[in-house]
């Protein structure tokens, strides 16, 4: 069991616009879908609502302090960070940390591997990007190519 950020980030570190991802890559998806399947996926409210189903064949987990998520298999709404930490012992599988920013944000000290998608794009008028040293402390070990011009590279904490 480990607990891993996974985000897509364009040129200038940006992950979303209008509460939306700014962009639609397959490649990705289906590398995101492969990765997280059948483990947990942690996650903000803004985050949870930008997705038109729960992630399946996954434990998705949103994190509010006060919004009413609809009851519905496969999700559990939380309403803070160590509630969903206090799970994880119990769920032997990976919990992935899968955004936006608040929730990156506030599971940073814990995020022990980083899986970064570079988008090859700078995208105009985006309104959420990453902290800018999100990867201090933590060194590449793999990077691959996914197709329509995507790199992923897997960072583990060097310090
Ligand atoms: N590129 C990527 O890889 C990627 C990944 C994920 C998301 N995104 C994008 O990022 C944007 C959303 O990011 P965001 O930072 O605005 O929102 P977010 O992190 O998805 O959600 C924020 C909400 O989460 C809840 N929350 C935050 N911290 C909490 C805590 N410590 N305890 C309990 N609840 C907490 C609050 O919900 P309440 O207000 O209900 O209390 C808060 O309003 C969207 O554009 C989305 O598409 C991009």
């Amino acid at each position: 069991m480990a607990i891993i950020g996974i985000v897509a980030v364009d040129r200038n570190g940006a992950i979303g616009k209008g509460g939306r991802l700014p962009w639609h890559y397959s490649a990705d998806l289906k590398f995101f879908k492969e990765t997280t399947t059948e483990n947990v996926c942690v996650m903000g409210r803004r985050t949870w609502e930008s997705l038109p189903k729960p992630l399946p064949n996954r434990l998705n987990v949103v994190l509010t302090r006060g919004a009413q998520i609809a009851e519905q298999p496969g999700v559990v709404a939380l309403g803070d960070k160590q509630s969903a930490l206090s799970l994880a012992p119990y769920l032997s599988r990976d919990v992935f940390v899968i955004g936006g920013r608040q929730i990156f944000e506030a599971f940073a000290p814990e995020i022990e591997c980083w899986i970064v998608t570079e988008v090859p794009l700078a995208v105009e008028g985006a309104d959420t990007f990453m902290p800018t040293d999100f990867l201090r402390g933590f060194a590449p070990r793999e990077s691959r190519l996914l197709g329509d011009g995507l790199t992923v590279t897997f960072y583990e904490r060097s310090r």
